[in-house]
């Protein structure tokens, strides 16, 4: 069989050239980076658990209207989705502060803010992906206008549609990164969210204890981080099968 082209490889996924011409193969791998991939390690199942994961968030916002790249999940670590143009932004949307908008800011975690506050970082990670505002976005025509106003409102829609689901199964959605990218219908552009939605980009906490279920657990090492997701996928109802596991072949008498 030929082998399939490899078209990009970040820290976390792999693309691969589609079936199709305008889609692509999202294969989520084991590994786990953080700090700019300073930090790394293998977390065993946290790609299955991602890939499921972002299938079932990404389909219940194609379902209420939100457009995103997903068309559907082919095998345990892959999913088919739309190639888009990746506009080279990470969209953050926080409701409680924590990470670095405490440390830059001085305000301790878990204080609530008092509206969603959407931030734009540039992807770039010789850089260190800094903090840019919309007057760099502009100028440096990374986006339009409109596709700002278009970023912020899908942002806020993906933040509604999250914090609804989360607050359903006893989780607080902290914040969260996305992306987002173009795509063309015809002569149409419009923008759809992209890359992926997992506890690798949200910050999770239990309603009840605080307990952290998201990939903190990994950054400030609190503990096994394939639990964490585990759990998220559970109270989600969303059960990936274990990967089938290696057996060996047993001698019968
Ligand atoms: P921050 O507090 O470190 O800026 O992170 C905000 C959110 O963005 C948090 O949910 C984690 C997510 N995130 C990513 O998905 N990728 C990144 O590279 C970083 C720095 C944060």
């Amino acid at each position: 069989m030929a082998r399939r082209k490899k078209v990009y490889e970040g820290k976390a996924k792999i693309l691969y050239e589609g079936p199709e011409p305008g889609t692509l193969v999202q294969y989520f791998k084991d590994d786990a980076t953080a700090f700019n991939a300073e930090k790394r390690a293998t977390v065993e199942g946290k790609g299955v658990l991602n890939n499921r994961l972002s299938e079932f968030f990404m389909t219940g916002l194609n379902s209420v209207g939100v457009p995103t790249h997903f068309i559907r999940r082919l095998n345990m670590r892959e999913q088919l989705i739309r190639a888009v143009e990746i506009i080279p932004l990470e969209v953050v949307v926080r409701n409680v502060a924590a990470g670095s908008i405490s440390k830059r800011l001085g305000i301790d975690e878990g204080t609530p803010l008092p509206r969603p506050i959407v931030e734009f970082y540039f992807k770039n990670d010789e850089l260190g992906d800094p903090m840019v505002s919309e007057e760099h976005i502009i100028a440096f025509g990374w986006a339009s206008q409109q596709d700002m106003d278009d970023m912020i409102s899908l942002a806020l829609r993906v933040n509604d549609f999250l914090s609804g689901l989360m607050l359903g199964v006893g989780i607080k959605l902290v914040d969260f990164k996305i992306e987002i990218g173009r795509v063309w219908d015809n002569d149409y552009m419009r923008l759809i969210i992209a890359d992926e939605i997992s506890p690798d980009s949200c910050r999770l906490w239990d309603i009840e204890t605080g307990q952290k279920l998201d990939k903190d657990v990994f950054r400030r090492d609190l503990g096994n981080l394939a639990d964490a997701y585990t759990e998220v996928a559970r109270r989600l109802g969303v059960m990936p099968q274990r990967e089938p596991p290696v057996t060996k072949p047993t001698l019968i008498n």
